[in-house]
């Protein structure tokens, strides 16, 4: 490696906690980040790989809404899930934290702190959507609507899942309330503003001079964001989940989640090296990469730089932004809220053994350059054809080639000719292509160059044919075997960063005890004599009832998602409320009554106060029903009301209970009698 840097600090996007983790994460960010992070390690680097769940921000909210369930207890949730299927896949954190710690609390809140007083924020008086049913300022996913950009319909107020586009919610056409359903009215609020226009200029020299190597996908990005001209970005939200802003007078107030998050990958260094932190993160020595999606450029390009100069003392920026593209599955758009997604947890615990797998297809078809689709069929077919066809093969027959004419011991390679030599000297130029394409995060073509090195040892081995060359001539088969045995151990090397499974178990056949990079190109890894152990398959075929299963499943997801868009066209029915207990249901104290006097209240269209014998007592109750009823119509109607409904002053009228209705198709209101009269009172349930 040819680097100034004495270490290296990489860190990998914080996943939301509102969901598990997903293969198109996997390969997006964090396969790449893994394999890069042990590849480094392998060539002796000083590397602390950096992670830890995201669990701020409205996505944890609305989940724990519709969940019935607070903020808290999702995170907690999710938190454990995917630190846990990380580990099963082998991806190397050295510390996977999450941002409702207490340490990221005091590291995001302190941030905030120094930057207010140094005046680097600008206090802003704006006019935002507020839900009157449910009181609350709605931002980001509290609000949707139609995109300005693609008309799609859904878009968030703070992005367009169709087109990617990052938006306010004020851009959203006929923006609506997530949390109601109502059309938002207009109230003033205050926050606090990074004003990213001024350091436009030194954004743009940063990146659109410095760093003209970036890949293009990310450059381009950058430079359309610093193009367009950057505006002010709040950094506070008016929730009240997320690390409180730390100043007097600001109750109700938290961090944006974009403002603590990166801030999070501090957090989590200061907790993993309390007393070394900021010779990571404050120091020229130190290369600084950040692995994320292609949806996390602006805030990991433009933001958190900005903030980082912002704060002064010393803090490095990235050198590196490798953001990948997307990946689909099955031709479409992977969805978390749609269940269209293979989940990790659910991988790991169907495909036991196969970690590797995974992360080998998600590796060869990576999103590094433009979005790519994942499908079960491909995953069967690289399985069977590429690694137990070509990698597994080949040390399978190497190995067991050993075993059955030389007892299990290295042969000695005696005398080479010509086709021996060929294959030999490719192994350092494949070694060199790895290399330089792990230290430009092309990880595709790496895995590619890696597999090329078993696709050489399995046509060597092809064409050299030493099961029929051993009748005639064992010497030549002792150099045959001597040079495959030396390409397995360099495979052991090659694929360690990637497969890391796998090699583990090929370097106990081959009783290897480390696989040191700096080892790869040696062509006597492996001396004459050394005894190796018992051969056993790398990786087993994947048959088609698996991959049947696995496509069934995705059907069955099609087909409830095609059913529900069917029900949302058909009725403009209300969603499902969150679900409530029999427990929450039995406080509902819901009787049958009749009307027994009912007129206009004055000055309104819609209300009629009614007077009603519950059978318990007589009462008055106002209800928005003139619209529908008229007052002859009401009078002797028996009507089902919430007889133990918190009383009401409506227009000066105490109003004591409510009337049950339902909303016809048309929108119109009709009221809910029982079938035949009863006696006044009878308790329904
Ligand atoms: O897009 C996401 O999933 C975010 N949770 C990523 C945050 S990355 C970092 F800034 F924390
Ligand atoms: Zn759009």
């Amino acid at each position: 490696m040819n680097s100034n840097f004495k270490r290296h600090l990489i860190t990998a996007a914080l996943p939301y906690a509102n969901g598990a983790v997903h293969i198109g994460h996997l390969a997006g960010v964090y396969i790449p980040a893994d394999i890069y992070a042990r590849y480094l390690r392998m060539r002796g680097e000083d590397v602390r790989f950096i992670c830890g769940s995201d669990e701020h921000g409205v996505p944890i909210t609305i989940k724990a809404k519709q969940n019935n369930c607070t903020p808290q207890e999702i995170v907690d949730k999710y938190h454990l899930i995917i630190k846990d299927s990380f580990e099963r896949l082998g991806i190397s954190f050295d510390i996977y934290s999450r941002t409702s710690s207490a340490i990221h609390h005091k590291t995001a809140s302190e941030f905030f702190k120094k930057l207010y007083s140094e005046g680097k924020f600008i206090e802003r008086e704006s006019e935002q959507y507020y839900d009157e049913q449910a009181n609350q300022f709605l931002a980001d996913r509290y609000i949707c609507g139609t995109c300005p950009k693609c008309m799609a319909e859904g878009a968030y107020g703070d992005q367009c899942e169709k087109c990617g586009s990052t938006l306010s919610p004020t851009e959203l056409i006929n923006p609506k309330s997530t949390l109601s359903g109502n059309v938002p009215i207009m109230k003033s609020t205050s926050h606090w503003y990074l004003p990213l226009d001024q350091y436009e200029p030194w954004l743009k020299e940063w990146i659109l001079e410095g760093h003209k190597e970036w890949k293009v996908n990310v450059y381009g990005q950058c430079k359309s964001w610093l193009d367009g001209g950057l505006q002010p970005r709040a950094v506070s939200r008016d929730l009240d989940w997320g690390v409180p802003v730390p100043v007097d007078g600001a109750d109700g107030k938290v961090l944006y989640v974009w403002f603590d998050a990166p801030i999070g990958y501090i957090s989590n260094t200061i907790e993993l090296m309390p007393n070394d932190w900021e010779r990571w993160w404050k120091s020229e020595d130190t290369k600084l990469v950040h692995f994320i999606g292609k949806d996390n450029i602006v805030f990991h390009c433009i933001v958190f730089p900005a903030m980082l100069k912002a704060y002064g003392d010393g803090y490095i920026l990235p050198e590196n932004v490798p953001a990948n593209e997307f990946l689909n599955l099955e031709g479409n758009k992977i969805s978390t809220s749609r269940n269209w997604a293979v989940w990790l947890h659910e991988y790991l615990d169907e495909f036991p053994g196969k970690e590797d797998v995974l992360r080998y297809v998600l590796c060869a078809n990576a999103p590094e350059t433009k979005d790519n689709d994942f499908t079960w069929k491909d995953f069967q077919t690289r399985n069977n054809s590429e690694l137990v066809g070509i990698f597994g093969n080949f040390v399978n027959r190497a190995v067991v080639l050993t075993h059955k004419y030389f007892e299990g011991e290295t042969p000695a390679a005696l005398n080479c000719l010509a086709i021996d030599d060929e294959v030999l000297s490719q192994i350092p130029i494949l070694k060199k292509s790895i290399e330089d394409n792990l230290e430009n995060y092309k990880f595709r073509e790496a895995l590619r160059e890696a597999m090329n090195l078993a696709r050489l040892g399995n046509k060597y081995l092809t064409d050299t044919e030493p099961w029929k060359v051993v009748k005639t001539d064992p010497e030549r088969v002792a150099t045959i075997l001597n040079i495959s045995l030396q390409i397995c151990a360099n495979l052991a090397i090659a694929f360690e960063p990637i497969l890391p499974h796998t090699t583990k178990k090929l370097r106990y056949i081959l009783n290897m005890k480390t696989s040191r990079w700096e080892e790869f190109g040696n062509i006597s890894i492996l001396h004459p004599g050394h005894k190796l152990n018992e051969a056993t398959l790398l990786f087993e075929k994947i048959e088609d009832g698996e991959i049947e299963f696995q496509i069934a499943k995705l059907q069955a997801t099609k087909n409830s998602n095609e059913a529900t868009a069917v029900i949302d066209q058909k009725s403009p029915l209300m969603p499902l409320k969150p679900e409530c207990t029999y427990e929450q249901f039995s406080e509902m104290d819901i009787r049958t009554a009749t009307v027994l006097e009912a007129e206009r209240v004055p000055k309104t269209d819609k209300l009629l106060k009614l007077t009603i014998d519950t059978g318990l007592d007589i009462r008055t109750i106002v209800s928005g029903i003139a619209e529908y009823y008229s007052v002859e119509e009401m009078v002797g109607k028996q009507i089902c009301i919430l007889a133990n409904l918190a009383p009401r002053k409506i227009k000066g009228i105490e109003s004591k209970g409510m009337i049950l209705m339902a909303k016809e198709e048309n929108g119109k209101m009709k009221i809910v009698s029982p079938e035949q009269r009863l006696e006044n009172g009878s308790a329904i349930s």
